[in-house]
């Protein structure tokens, strides 16, 4: 098969692990003889500094043209103050939102091989495997009014939590329809004690519930979500949120996987697994972590969240199920022969480096 992906390397760690994922799609192309065409583009902060936006005219163009997106992370201090026009996460926002990505899918699992990597009990890791849906082009991070202003009073500033029935039902639909794929147990997270919107939410997700009746269909507040999802993670199965919430609740269980940089995400405008639809929308993988500038250039990041994203693109976005089986294996298989990077070497002591981390996972492909 032949595929062209748009790779968009990004600041900070992005561009390493993103070497170690093309390695990787280099290593399943030989063995399964397939032909990635890769272009890449600029993104983020590097692209504020050569091109004077985070997402320049040229690179929208290599997304749209693509078949898929690999995405590494987006961000630094040298492009972080408060007064910028631009951000570098203007960049990673307006792709999602010009592409319509609005479901993001975050699976969460433990390997029994990390057990010791988090600061959690093993027994409340045990059998932890959830699918974090987070809704990814609405909420608080695009509402209209945004803005910042002084007044005679003193300076204002506004975010802005609104969402349309339509994103709602949509983003639900697909919440159930994973549901019904896995254990067939949905919990929605809201805030509908205080928040309109979350109130919308529920009630909306009751309602499209009716259309999934063998769906166990939950409501937990967000605030005692975040309690549950580290004291009875195993509990969960498909866990849908709002935008904001989902971005928050996806870093605190990173921490059941032992580290940030173990989880991938992809970000979709359709339904997963309705043939037809899929092949012909562009959608995004990237991992969950951020361009990390503390450890940046120092060729320690964890390039298997980055690596896993690009198992969830040959699966959701070619069809290629043997081939995405085939690297989550080899993750596997590197974790179990005792292969950590720094974040998740815990008390071990020793740890490889990111390039040769990617070296173990091509390697046994
Ligand atoms: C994520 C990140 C992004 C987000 C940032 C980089 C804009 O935290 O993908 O979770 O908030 O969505
Ligand atoms: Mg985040």
């Amino acid at each position: 098969m032949k595929v062209s992906i748009a790779v968009l390397p990004g600041d900070g760690i992005g561009p390493e692990v993103i070497n170690e994922s093309i390695k990787v799609l280099e290593a399943i192309g030989n063995r399964f003889n397939h032909d990635f065409g890769i272009e890449s583009g600029r993104v983020g902060g590097n692209a504020i500094d050569d091109c004077g936006t985070p997402l320049p005219q040229e690179t929208i163009d290599t997304c749209k043209d693509a078949d898929a997106i690999l995405f590494g992370a987006v961000g630094g201090p040298k492009w972080d103050d408060p007064n910028a026009d631009v951000r570098p996460e203007d960049g990673i926002l307006a792709i999602r939102k010009s592409l319509g990505l609005f479901a993001n899918l975050r699976p969460v699992k433990v390997y029994p091989a990390l057990i010791n990597a988090s600061p959690l009990k093993p027994e409340v890791l045990k059998g932890v495997d959830m699918m974090v849906l987070r809704e990814l082009t609405g909420g608080l991070y695009f509402g209209k009014p945004k803005k910042r202003w002084s007044t005679s009073r003193g300076r204002r500033g506004v975010d802005t939590l609104k969402y349309t029935e339509s994103e709602i039902v949509r983003i639900l639909k697909v919440g159930f329809e994973l549901a019904m794929e896995r254990r067939k147990k949905l919990t929605s997270v809201d805030k509908q004690n205080v928040l309109e919107s979350s109130r919308l939410w529920r009630e909306i997700a009751v309602e499209v519930g009716k259309e999934y009746p063998e769906v166990e269909l939950d409501h937990v507040l967000v605030d005692n979500a975040a309690m549950q999802l580290i004291r009875n993670p195993a509990d969960f199965d498909v866990i849908v949120s709002e935008n904001t919430f989902g971005d928050i609740l996806t870093d605190e269980a990173s921490v059941l996987s032992g580290s940030m940089g173990m989880l991938p995400s992809a970000s979709l405008s359709t339904l997963p697994g309705k043939s037809g639809s899929r092949s012909k929308k562009v959608s995004l993988y990237e991992p969950i972590h951020g361009s990390a500038p503390d450890i940046a250039g120092k060729g320690i990041a964890n390039p298997i969240g980055c690596i896993l994203s690009t198992a969830m693109m040959l699966r959701l976005s070619f069809g290629m199920n043997d081939e995405a089986d085939a690297i989550e294996k080899s993750v596997d298989v590197a974790l179990a022969e005792g292969y950590r990077t720094t974040d998740i070497a815990g008390d071990s002591g020793s740890a490889v480096n990111t390039t040769t981390m990617g070296d173990v996972i091509a390697g046994s492909l």
